[in-house]
């Protein structure tokens, strides 16, 4: 049975890619480019843009290297059934005539389009954004585009297309430009009542319809590998692109979080609580965001609902960079782990804000920066520092399932890959315990989800059929002593919260 389906992951710090065997359910190949990190620029405080080109480069590489394992397996690449595709979302690409783009992407945790989003959703109107967007315009793809029209009229003139970085990928492997109605949702260019390209939005940034590429299924043939994108990446000519999902939506449906009532949960460079709904929830703070689900189809409308902390692994790796200073070789994660373990619930007092990576969300899009409050030179060691951090983000993300209580949002199990900071056995404990459920770590990741969702995007079958082999590798239980110093030290973390 054809079995072998390959998955690619752009994330802000790297691209991976996973080629998983669905007969056995394991991935044959793995790899990641660049091995250390991918540069984010920032010309401008608040700013964050990185290159397409240098996206598509590292995932040329990561391809290669993922193929020539997978040769050493034993197989090959002719075997390759359909390619998935997940990404990093709210980004702006944009594409001249030719197909390069104008200018570096302005990508997801840029800050720049915050007013001109405000300006926009004043004039559209709650009623109207709480119907058809189910968000403010924020800092999203459409307020990035629109600072783009506003802010450079060289570039705004030479825009033939405007696309989300998954987007600029599948184009660059299938020569096709395309987006999908997810894509639109993230960029805030969705309409879920009349499940239509948003029409007011584009006219209220003034920005142009037939800049937006014809769409595609999320789950189904997007378009085949080119004999261009063949020569560069090795891949046989006419392999599928089967499909295509933010890396937050694709984390939660590689976890099978499918239907209202699970929660799937990551901490990697940022950190996201990510809830199923199938009543197009609105939060007009902000705060959470609805974006259309994977899973989402006419009969069965599903959204994904997303609380996004802007720095989680950035923060610890922050710290670690910080704390490493000095030394002749760098902390290892386990290392700092362990120096953190050291100190004790709530950190004597000290609070720390893992905001320090660009506008926040959850804080009105205010971009306030990290902030350590209540450090006292006599009583805090490092340990303090590493504790503090991990708690910080832990308590931020508890936000979000405050925001969803609000919302009538259900929330009965939570997931998450076992990667990032969940490989942090007190990290997942004092997630567990202050949320109050029982948290499932998986064994996977976002390129692996990717391929499995290709071999769903085939046929459209049954998503048990690539996920049924996928089986919980630990269940972290809440730790009941921990409960109550947990809240208080929550509860007073959120006494800074607001700024
Ligand atoms: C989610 C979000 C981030 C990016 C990171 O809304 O903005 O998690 O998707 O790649």
């Amino acid at each position: 049975m054809a079995s072998l389906y390959l998955g690619i992951d752009l994330g802000s710090s790297s691209v991976k890619v996973s080629i998983v065997d669905l007969n056995t359910s394991r991935a044959l190949a793995q790899a990641t480019e660049p091995p250390d990190e991918m540069l984010i620029t920032a010309p401008v405080p608040g700013w964050a843009e990185q290159d397409p080109i240098v996206w598509w480069r590292h995932t040329v590489v990561a391809i290669k290297t993922a193929c020539k394992q997978l040769q050493q397996a034993g197989r090959a690449s002719s075997e390759i059934q359909a390619i998935g595709i997940a990404y990093q979302m709210h980004g702006l690409v944009a594409l001249d005539a030719t197909g390069s783009p104008i200018r570096p992407s302005i990508i997801w945790c840029d800050s720049r389009a915050v007013a001109v989003g405000n300006a926009a959703s004043a004039g559209l109107g709650a009623n109207y954004l709480a119907a058809h967007t189910l968000n403010p315009i924020g800092n999203f793809t459409a307020a990035k585009w629109g600072w783009v029209v506003a802010e450079e009229a060289h570039n705004r003139a030479r825009i033939a297309h405007i696309m989300l970085p998954g987007d600029y990928l599948a184009f660059r492997l299938t020569g096709e430009r395309t987006t999908t109605a997810g894509g639109l949702s993230e960029g805030i260019m969705w309409d879920f009542a009349l499940r239509d390209v948003a029409r007011p939005v584009l006219n209220s940034l003034q920005l142009s319809e037939s800049a937006i590429p014809p769409l595609v299924p999320m789950m189904g043939v997007q378009g085949t590998v080119t004999r261009e994108a063949a020569s560069e990446t090795g891949l046989p000519v006419g392999i599928p692109i089967t499909y295509r999902a933010g890396d937050q939506p694709n984390n939660a449906f590689s976890l099978g979080v499918w239907s209202p009532g699970e929660v799937a949960t990551t901490a990697g460079t940022s950190g996201v609580m990510y809830a199923v709904a199938d009543n197009r929830p609105y939060d007009e703070a902000g705060r959470v965001n609805t974006f259309l689900h994977v899973t989402d189809t006419p009969d069965n409308p599903r959204q994904g609902v997303l609380l996004c902390v802007n720095g989680t692994g950035s923060a610890y790796q922050y710290l670690r960079r910080l704390l490493s200073c000095g030394r002749s070789a760098p902390l290892t994660y386990p290392e700092l782990n362990a120096m953190g373990d050291q100190a004790p619930i709530g950190a004597d007092g000290l609070r720390i804000y893992p905001f320090g990576n660009g506008a926040e969300r959850m804080l009105g899009n205010a971009n306030p920066g990290a902030r350590w409050v209540g450090l006292d030179f006599n009583r805090h060691e490092p340990a303090h520092l590493v504790r503090a951090t991990l708690e910080g983000i832990a308590f931020a993300l508890t936000e979000g399932l405050r925001v969803f209580d609000a919302l009538d949002i259900p929330t009965h199990c939570m997931r998450a890959g076992e990667a990032n900071l969940f490989l942090n056995p007190t990290f997942r404990e004092m997630l567990a315990s202050l949320v109050g459920t029982e948290i499932e770590l998986y064994d996977t990741d976002g390129a692996a989800g990717a391929a499995r969702g290709a071999a769903i995007g085939v046929d459209h079958a049954n998503p048990q059929t690539a996920f049924g082999a996928l089986s919980c590798s630990r269940r972290i239980a809440p730790r009941p002593a921990d409960g109550a110093p947990l809240q208080e030290a929550y509860a007073a973390w959120r006494e800074n919260l607001s700024l």
